[in-house]
């Protein structure tokens, strides 16, 4: 019989796929300026904490190369099958594809020169306990980059939707009934500067993010949220 498939808060049906593909378009620019500014390089192994279908996945694994490799992580079935395809159609052999549940994971110790983590943190259980066993995967001096949403509201759209916007605040409550917390971001830099403190490291920045884009269709419409680095 089929495993279960595992799902989150906001789907993994086809139209949740395409969501983060167009979600993805929209903030790559900030996750490969993230990376380069991590010195992310050929040869290097990277986890993607949570890599949903992958978008993120794929482009990581062009910038580590052949010699370079990518774990991704993720609890969905769905997800990960697309990412496999993915990953196939374009001659990939460098991405290692796991399946768990990131509050029970184990995902060992100095086993990666960096770890990758967006929109992740505000679904799981116990993201604090996620974060110190991310941390010590990652080998001394390696990098750990995050991005989660810090002001899930600011996810509106110009001109204004009252059905838009309902959707969002439905979209808010029902994800923390299921026991996340959309505005993780505000939380993450001092969880991380304290365990910076804690294991001697070194906790580089956090920098807010807005992004405003437009989806043509005809009329113009304006999407603006707000991540953090
Ligand atoms: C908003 S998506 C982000 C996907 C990807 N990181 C990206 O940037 O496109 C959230 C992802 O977290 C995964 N997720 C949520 N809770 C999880 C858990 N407890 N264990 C494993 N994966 C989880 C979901 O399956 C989904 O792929």
């Amino acid at each position: 019989m089929a495993n279960k498939e595992r799902d989150y808060v906001l789907g993994t049906h086809d139209d949740e796929i395409e969501r983060l593909g167009i979600q993805h378009e929209v903030w790559r620019p900030r996750a490969m300026a993230a990376w380069r500014r991590a010195k992310i390089k050929a040869g290097e192994t990277v986890l993607d904490i949570g890599s949903g279908p992958g978008y993120a996945t794929l482009d990581l694994a062009s910038m580590v190369g052949d010699r370079g490799h990518v774990v991704a992580v993720d609890r969905s079935r769905r997800f990960l099958d697309t990412l496999d395809a993915r990953r196939r159609a374009r001659g990939l052999d460098n991405v290692e594809i796991i399946e768990s549940d990131l509050d029970e994971v184990k995902l060992g110790e100095n086993i990666a020169d960096a770890g990758w983590c967006r929109w992740v943190l505000a679904f799981v259980m116990r993201p604090r306990e996620l974060l110190t066993r991310v941390a010590s995967a990652i080998k001394p001096g390696g990098v750990f980059i995050s991005h989660e949403y810090f002001d899930y509201a600011t996810w509106r759209s110009m001109p204004a939707s009252p059905v838009f916007e309902e959707f969002v605040q439905a979209t808010i409550r029902n994800w923390r009934k299921s026991g996340g917390e959309p505005d993780i971001g505000l939380q993450v830099p001092r969880w991380l500067e304290s365990w910076a403190s804690r294991s001697n490291r070194r906790h580089c920045s956090s920098t807010p993010l807005r992004r405003t884009t437009s989806r043509g269709n005809g009329r113009r419409r304006s999407w603006t949220s707000a991540s953090h680095d």
